[in-house]
């Protein structure tokens, strides 16, 4: 089957319990956790706009309620700015939400796993193609260049089948990722010929991991709906793209950039450091306050 070119839908899966992070995470959802002065959701949403896409559907679960709030209009807080004459900040409030973005937001009832989550977007998403954006994953191009799913989308007008970002983990880390094997293509891409969930050091295929990137043709549905459940008795995305080997093409994507595992308290406090220090507004004086620092 021929797609079109052009991606118009983004899944963001958002109902994960946050368990790393508690008790942070206890009332508030971890998308909404921030890094320097955005929250994890509006990283990976900017990086879906920029990519072309305008469609955003979310994903949600219980206590997620700040997520639809901050991708809606904040009328008291829009007035009170307005009347202060407060327009630099009218225009940063304003701007989370452009006015040809679209919203939608789907519950996932009980946590049964990735693929489950990207399931219930399936009615939304309909027959097209469509990427996944996992917030966890803060991903951010090279300097000056696309972001990293930008970067997909370009690959994907040309090849039209279901890519994956991937990024060399160390064999130790292996366990922590979707992990895919295949034949290397002439133009820096992958085959994909097999895929496996969160193997160990010893079973896995390779050590390219999937970094939270996806785009899926629709035929991933049909292969999320029939199979069993997978590793740690999830319903895994993994497998529902490894179930789509046998009869699509798959495509692993060596991204351009860097990858912090927000997820992580390492990776969470390593992007607030880098971003801070890159930030227009508290770069320079947080560069001086950490050179003071006796490390
Ligand atoms: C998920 C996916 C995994 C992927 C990872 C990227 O795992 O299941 O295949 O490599 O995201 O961050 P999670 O980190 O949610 O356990």
């Amino acid at each position: 089957m021929a797609y079109t070119a052009r991606l118009t839908k983004a899944v963001f899966p958002v109902a994960g319990l946050g368990t790393r992070f508690l008790p942070a995470t206890k009332a508030s959802p971890k998308e909404m956790l921030p890094v320097v002065d955005k929250p994890l959701i509006q990283y990976a949403v900017e990086e879906a706009y920029s990519a072309g896409i305008r469609h955003m559907i979310f994903v949600t679960g219980r206590a997620k309620r700040a997520i639809e709030d901050h991708f809606d209009t904040a009328y008291e807080l829009e007035n009170e700015l307005e009347t202060a004459g407060k327009q630099a900040l009218l225009e940063l409030v304003r701007s989370v939400q452009p006015d040809d973005m679209d919203c939608s937001y789907v519950r996932q009832p009980r946590s049964l796993g990735l693929g489950h989550a990207v399931l219930c977007a399936e009615h939304l998403v309909g027959d097209e193609p469509f990427a996944v954006l996992l917030a966890d994953d803060l991903m951010v191009g090279p300097l000056g260049g696309k972001p990293v799913l930008a970067q997909m989308a370009q690959v994907f007008a040309r090849e039209r089948c279901s890519l994956l970002a991937v990024q060399e983990v160390p064999l130790e880390h292996v366990r922590r990722y979707g992990i895919v094997a295949g034949d290397m293509l002439g133009n820096g891409l992958m085959d994909v010929r097999r895929m496996v969930e969160k193997p160990r050091p010893e079973e896995a295929p390779s050590r390219l991991g999937v970094a939270g990137r996806y785009i899926l043709t629709p035929g991933v549905f049909a292969q999320i709906r029939n199979q069993p459940r997978g590793a740690g008795g999830e319903i895994q995305l993994t497998d529902g793209i490894a179930g789509l080997l046998s009869q699509e093409r798959v495509l692993a994507f060596p991204y351009a950039g860097k990858r912090y595992d927000c997820g992580s308290k390492q990776g969470f406090l390593e992007a607030t450091v880098e971003l801070a220090l890159q930030h227009p507004e508290v770069g320079t004086a947080f560069r001086s306050y950490l050179q003071t620092l006796k490390l």
